[in-house]
């Protein structure tokens, strides 16, 4: 039996995820990010999560290569999270950010960062699951977490 897209869409939406922007750079050093929300933590023992990201996104080559960044939302990030799902090419401008120790760029003002190598890529369906090994991990930060649910943004409060 076939499953209505927009169906499985909107049932997949009631599942409330945390936000991320993932980084890397390009070969040619430029860097790169989108709004990602499909991150797990995978194993502890070695540190492992994962990201999945759509077969049509652009710069995905430097993000299966690898290293990058998971920089997982505050509350207060919202534009950061709508501005980097925009088609932009000007993304990081005016956002506030640094190299991480592995060079993908850790944005400022995020609860946590995940700095990753890339330890695997499973093409499934249309999408990529890219599995990182850990490499450092920066905060976490007191502030609460941005959430999203059915389309829209919300607190835990
Ligand atoms: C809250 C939110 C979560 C998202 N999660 C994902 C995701 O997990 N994987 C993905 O590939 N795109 C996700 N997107 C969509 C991408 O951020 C968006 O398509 C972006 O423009 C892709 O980057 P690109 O334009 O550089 O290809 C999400 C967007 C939003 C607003």
């Amino acid at each position: 039996m076939s499953v209505d897209e927009s169906a499985f869409r909107k049932a997949m939406g009631c599942f409330a995820s945390g936000v991320t922007v993932v980084t890397a750079c390009t070969a040619e050093g430029q860097p790169v990010g989108l709004t990602v929300s499909a991150f797990s933590s995978v194993s502890l023992r070695p540190p492992l999560v994962l990201i999945c990201l759509g077969d049509r996104t652009s710069n995905l080559e430097s993000f299966r290569r690898g290293p990058f960044a998971v920089n997982i939302l505050a509350e207060s990030q919202r534009d950061i999270s709508t501005r980097f799902a925009e088609k932009r090419d000007d993304r990081f401008d005016g956002i506030s950010h640094a190299p991480g120790e592995n060079g993908a760029p850790v944005l400022a003002g995020c609860l946590a960062t995940v700095e990753c190598d890339v330890h695997d890529v499973f093409t499934v369906g249309d999408h990529d699951i890219i599995v990182g090994a850990v490499t450092r991990v920066s905060g976490p930060e007191e502030a609460g977490p941005l959430v999203h649910c059915r389309g829209q943004y919300a607190g835990l409060a």
